[in-house]
């Protein structure tokens, strides 16, 4: 989908359909829409005044052929309070334009917003909104029951906001790039395939991508990840991908993004139930997130080097698969007793941090789809957010905030690591029953530290089981948008 900027009057928006986010009525009954009301000779007020419409967000109502305006169709999408307007609630009222047109027969869509115009960051969250709502996780249907999509979608802004159009357009296209990746099925997409899949991103983007094979790896004494390797056919790869930002020499600040990236999560030799098992395909949206935010990167050029780290296995229970209670050395020089092969996520990130660390990463985030006990504690609405340095998680989520993902602070007090003892290694690859994603995290921060982490946990948020108005059901691409947001807000002179 192309967005274009266009500062013409909304009457003059020759499209399949243009939409209008219009508001609630405020508190004195005054009706929102006044120029659209004046254009289309009173409808919008007849919609309001039937309660038809009422401006609630992502409520929609459809008009054919508004008389007076140049569009074939009129949408009116619901804004919520005015006075309570965010980019967020923008980027879904044109996510739901976009999903309530798309299979209409529309190609063409203009999108505006009423009141006094709208501000650069408004038009970038409807760019996004309208990118993001287009897309359709339909990869593999066959072209007769593939759902519409829309060729075109302009923006209603004034001149100076068309930067902000390039702005939502590169990050949209990042994360639905994230989300093709997530919605690979396990055959097509091995290892080595999405490895393949971040080189020819690089080269499309302009980045460095480097892969290391299981050779390499083990010359590196990555331990923890072969580990996990060795029970697939499917060779287990490193993906590095580097952003080196041309005018800045000798950044004090170097971002690392570590994601994990099982591609398929059999669960091994501790085999995982029969039900949803088909689900694990999304078990590699850590990493995928990571190459979508490197893709907007290189179009946006943050000021600080950015360098991610993307650990990718297969977890089989081949012949050759590590058994429970088998030891093995991370990158680390940590012993670790597998006890479970399922939590197989914290043994690849042990080395990915580690290495990230090696490469002069000085300020790490990682995302993983890493434990169902994050399910249970925060649902499929906030990612659940570790961290060994408040500070450092007081600015991801800031800018979580600012990108309009929802995330979610969680603990990791001293304690919680008494879960962690085995008797044979230095530490167990699980804790108890209880607080299952925070022994996670907590088996994490050994190897994150000393450096400034945060740990993202992603299982609940990744992969929407129902779709949204403004969002197909299936992956989301989360964290994207955020990682963009944090990098860009880098200084290379401070830490
Ligand atoms: N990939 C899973 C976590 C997961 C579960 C992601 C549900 C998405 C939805 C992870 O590798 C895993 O299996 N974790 C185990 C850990 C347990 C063995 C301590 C879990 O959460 O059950
Ligand atoms: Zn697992
Ligand atoms: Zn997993």
């Amino acid at each position: 989908m192309t967005p274009k900027l266009i500062s013409t009057s909304p009457e003059n928006i020759d499209a399949d359909a243009l939409a209008i986010v219009l508001f609630e009525a405020d508190a004195k009954g005054k009706r929102p829409g006044g120029r659209y009301n004046d254009l289309t000779g009173g409808l919008i007020s007849d919609l309001y005044a039937s309660k038809e419409f009422t401006g609630k967000l992502l409520s929609t109502a459809l008009i054919h052929r508004p008389a007076g305006m140049k569009t074939r169709r009129l949408l009116l999408v619901g804004g919520g309070k005015a006075s309570e307007l965010t980019p967020a609630a923008l980027r879904q009222a044109a996510g739901t334009a976009v999903r309530a047109l798309k299979d209409k027969g529309c190609r063409s869509l203009g999108l505006a917003v009423d009141g006094p115009s709208v501000s650069g960051d408004q038009v970038q969250a409807l760019t996004e909104g309208a990118i993001l709502g287009n897309y359709e996780p339909d990869a593999y249907k066959t072209s007769t029951e593939k759902s519409g999509a829309f060729q075109e979608v302009l923006v209603l802004g004034r001149k100076s906001t068309q930067k902000n159009v390039g702005r939502g357009k590169a990050i949209a296209e990042a994360q639905n790039f994230s989300r093709s990746l997530v919605n690979e099925p396990g055959n097509l997409l091995t290892p080595q395939k999405l490895a393949a899949a971040a080189v020819e991103m690089g080269k499309k983007a302009g980045l460095q991508v480097e892969v290391l094979d299981r050779k390499q790896l083990e010359k590196l004494k990555m331990g923890a990840l072969l580990g996990v390797a060795i029970g697939s056919a499917e060779p287990p790869v490193m993906i590095i991908v580097r952003y080196q930002p041309k005018k800045t020499r000798n950044s004090k600040m170097h971002l690392g993004l570590v994601g994990k990236a099982v591609t398929f999560d059999t669960g091994g030799i501790s085999i995982k139930p029969a039900d949803n098992m088909e689900k694990m395909k999304y078990d590699m949206a850590g990493g995928g997130a990571m190459l979508g935010a490197m893709m907007a990167l290189a179009a946006l050029e943050p000021a600080v080097p950015v360098t991610a780290v993307i650990p990718s296995v297969e977890n089989m229970p081949g012949s050759r698969a590590q058994r429970p209670g088998d030891v093995v050395t991370t990158m680390a020089g940590q012993t670790v007793e597998v006890l479970n092969t399922d939590a197989e996520g914290r043994l690849i990130l042990s080395d990915a941090l580690t290495y990230a660390k090696q490469l002069g990463c000085t300020h790490l985030v990682d995302a993983a789809t890493l434990t169902g006990a994050i399910v249970v504690a925060l649902g499929h609405v906030h990612v659940g957010a570790f961290a060994n340095q408040d500070a450092w998680r007081n600015r991801l989520l800031a800018s979580a905030n600012a990108a309009g993902e929802k995330m979610w602070p969680m603990p990791l007090d001293e304690e919680y690591k008494e879960q962690l003892k085995s008797i044979i290694a230095d530490l167990p690859n699980i804790g108890t029953r209880w607080g299952g994603a925070i022994t996670a995290a907590m088996f994490l921060k050994q190897f994150a530290d000393p450096a400034p982490w945060v740990h993202l946990d992603i299982a609940g948020t990744a992969w929407l089981e129902e779709s949204k108005p403004y969002m197909a059901k299936g992956p989301t691409g989360v964290g994207v948008r955020t990682f963009v947001d944090l990098a860009m807000k880098l200084k290379p002179g401070s830490r």
